[in-house]
């Protein structure tokens, strides 16, 4: 069985999308795959009851409860390898890893941030696109590496620029789109990586 790990740290809406694809797909079954937990660094965040309402198993590190970036990360890593996993999904998880972290999980450490990279990397990515004037936005799943926001990408989506579009407004309207191009994107992670990652 393949495993995946799912990163949140908030609504978990993403994470959700891709849980019920794989139920609605039957990825266990035919695909060998699924998601052996989902852990998030925010012990209140609203996709912890989320993925335990779907069934999947859940874990909470705390990123408070540690001194440093180095040693959150290290806990992280030491749950996060209790499922083996072979994909670990970056979904809404709000923390910049360090590149050790990063380093150890090259090529199997995917991330989706709401804007058509390369523009727009960091923080408050909808109103900068607004104030910009663009006309289209979107998202983007991508590899991640040490530097924020810059990885291979793997898929993306475009959604309009409507005029007297808020953030809130443009947001939503991205993370519908989010919620169609990440499971696609992680089942054809499985379908293109290397032999013994999948019957595809
Ligand atoms: C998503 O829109 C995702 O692209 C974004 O946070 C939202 C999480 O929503 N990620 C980032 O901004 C990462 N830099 P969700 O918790 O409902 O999936």
């Amino acid at each position: 069985m393949k495993n995946i790990v799912i990163l949140i740290s908030g609504s978990g809406s993403n994470m959700a999308a891709i849980a019920r694809t794989a139920q609605k797909e039957q990825w266990k079954d035919k695909l060998g795959i699924r998601v052996a937990a989902v852990i998030s660094n925010q012990p209140d965040a609203p996709g912890l009851a989320l993925a335990r309402g779907l069934g999947l198993g859940t874990d909470v590190v705390h990123h408070r409860d540690f001194p440093s970036r180095d040693t959150f990360d290290a806990a992280l890593m030491a749950r996060i390898e209790l499922h083996a996993p072979q994909l670990v999904v970056l979904a809404g998880f709000m923390r910049i890893l360090t590149p050790g972290f990063v380093a150890h999980y090259a090529g199997r450490l995917i991330n989706i941030h709401p804007s058509l990279l390369p523009a727009f990397t960091g923080l408050h990515t909808h109103q900068r696109a607004i104030d910009m004037g663009c006309r289209l936005a979107g998202t983007t799943v991508h590899q991640v590496t040490a530097e924020l926001d810059h990885g291979h990408i793997l898929a993306q989506a475009a959604v309009p620029v409507l005029p007297g579009d808020t953030a809130a407004l443009l947001a939503a309207r991205t993370l519908t789109q989010e919620h169609l191009i990440y499971p696609q994107a992680v089942r054809s992670f499985f379908a293109h990586s290397a032999p013994g990652a999948g019957p595809n």
